[in-house]
């Protein structure tokens, strides 16, 4: 198997004041494809800022990365929007949503930027919205949503262009037990299905526990990556 995902001594460091801070620092693993791996850590850990740089939303100080074969690093911005259009999918922990825009049409938006607004398009849109639990919903603006039903609109949206990975962070944070359960198994399903990638920063560790493998973040720098066995399967459970 190939690794769809590679990263290469990455760093990420932020001025705070006249210091730098290091948030990522000289990370390095890869992932094969078609896999899935839990990103686990404390708050503040860099969890979020490593799921920004492997999906190319964010550059890195040094390193690089290369998802599905291309170094993203040396991209520019509209080049890397190319790559993540074709490949990636991405939940964001604060949703993103355009707030100018309906629910279906929000989940619309990666095929637009593609050309694709087609009938078809918005067809398999609404019947996304349908499997999270929104198809009467489709109409509404972000504001009219609760910041789980938001969750939902952001979760189907990922899907639409069938990616190759999907990035998501805490993608069941904002979800009530039952939604959570039932998200879970779409976006497991797509992995199992259509041999999506997934890589998701969770503090559910029960989620992180059906993954395949568990990379556990402190201060910036991989702290554990292991093999979710049976066994830490059956202690989580
Ligand atoms: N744009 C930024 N500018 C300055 N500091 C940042 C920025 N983004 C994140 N940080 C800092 O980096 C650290 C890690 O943040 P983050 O990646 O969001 O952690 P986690 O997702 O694990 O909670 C935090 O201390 C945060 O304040
Ligand atoms: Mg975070």
């Amino acid at each position: 198997m190939s690794n769809i995902l590679q990263v290469n001594n990455l760093t990420r460091q932020f001025k705070s004041g006249s210091k730098d801070l290091t948030v990522v620092d000289h990370i390095s693993f890869s992932i094969q494809e078609g896999t899935s791996c839990a990103i686990v850590g404390p708050s503040g850990s860099g969890k979020t800022t490593l799921l920004g740089l492997c999906a190319g939303l964010d550059r890195p100080t040094s390193g690089n990365v290369v998802l599905n074969g291309i170094d993203i690093a040396p991209l520019s911005e509209d080049e890397r929007a190319t790559v993540r259009n074709e490949h990636v999918g991405f939940v964001f922990q604060s949703f993103q949503l355009v707030p100018t825009l309906t629910a279906i049409e929000n989940v619309m938006v990666p095929l637009e930027l593609r050309g694709q607004a087609t009938k078809e398009v918005r067809k398999r849109a609404l019947s996304l919205l349908e499997e999270v639990g929104l198809g009467d919903r489709h109409h509404h603006y972000p504001t009219q949503l609760s910041g789980g039903e938001q969750q939902r609109v952001a979760i189907a949206r990922a899907f639409i262009n069938e990616p190759k990975i999907l990035f998501a962070d805490e993608p069941t944070g904002n979800l009530d037990t039952e939604t959570g359960t039932h998200i879970e198994s779409l976006i497991f399903n797509l992995n199992q299905q259509e041999g999506t990638t997934l890589v998701l920063v969770t503090h559910d560790l029960e989620l992180a526990s059906r993954c395949e493998r568990i990379i556990r973040l402190k201060n910036g720098k991989v702290d554990s990556d292991t093999k979710t066995s049976e066994e830490i399967k059956e202690t989580v459970a």
